[in-house]
């Protein structure tokens, strides 16, 4: 790498940040693909619209939501379950666009999962006041590979502990861009969402994306 190189990668990409054991907050680290992941994520939207899903609990979400890949993750009074076909269309969930899958093989590999492969992205999106309470990501059939967590827009508040509800729960922004990982010892790590302040990004508006990409499957 040539000396100018090194030194804008210096200015514009802070150091991962260590939230427990094989958990990784990687600051800014999809700035230069958020364009071209918001581009083809509002063309994923169009074929799979975001809804309020709701929880086995008979609660509507705050957050709304959508899928692709091979498989969707849904949530209703019946229970949490991945589907190969969304339940809105009776069709089957648009595939994952190949920048969403390099995004989230990159981010995995620098956070010491090399081999990771997404089948599957959950696309949560927020407003004002929107928020998702603390809980595990258990869902998916093996538990050996990581979420890798992608978050574009406005800024929140994102709280990540230990796979015992009771363990502490730190608290850290998530700006555009960045992108947690976790896995290994952490996978069962609880982690949450603050209600999400107003405010307005550049990019997505009065919205904040969270895209996490898992191997479902
Ligand atoms: C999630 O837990 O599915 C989303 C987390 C986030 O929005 O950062
Ligand atoms: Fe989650």
């Amino acid at each position: 790498m040539s000396t100018p190189d090194l030194f804008r990668d210096l200015a514009t990409q802070p150091e991962p940040m260590r939230l427990g054991d094989g958990a990784w907050l990687l600051p800014r680290f999809a700035c230069d693909r958020a364009e071209a992941v918001l581009a083809t994520l509002a063309d994923i939207l169009r074929q799979a619209p975001l809804r309020h899903m709701q929880t086995p609990g008979g609660c509507t979400m705050t957050v709304m939501m959508s899928c692709c890949g091979d498989r969707g993750w849904h949530s209703d009074p019946s229970g949490y379950r991945y589907t190969a076909v969304d339940p809105l269309s009776g069709r089957r969930w648009p595939p994952l666009p190949p920048v969403f899958a390099a995004v989230a093989a990159a981010a995995a590999e620098a956070a010491g999962y090399p081999a990771f492969v997404a089948d599957t992205c959950l696309i949560n999106r927020y407003v004002a006041g929107a928020k998702l309470s603390p809980h595990q990501d258990r869902d998916e059939r093996a538990l050996c590979h990581p979420i890798v967590s992608l978050s574009l827009g406005l800024p929140a508040r994102f709280q990540f502990g230990g796979p015992r509800r009771r363990d502490p729960l730190l608290r850290t922004t998530l700006a555009h861009g960045d992108v947690v990982v976790w896995g290994g010892a952490s996978r069962l790590a609880y982690h949450g969402v603050l209600p999400l302040d107003a405010g307005h990004h550049a990019l997505t508006g009065s919205f904040r994306y969270n895209l996490s990409f898992r191997r479902a499957g």
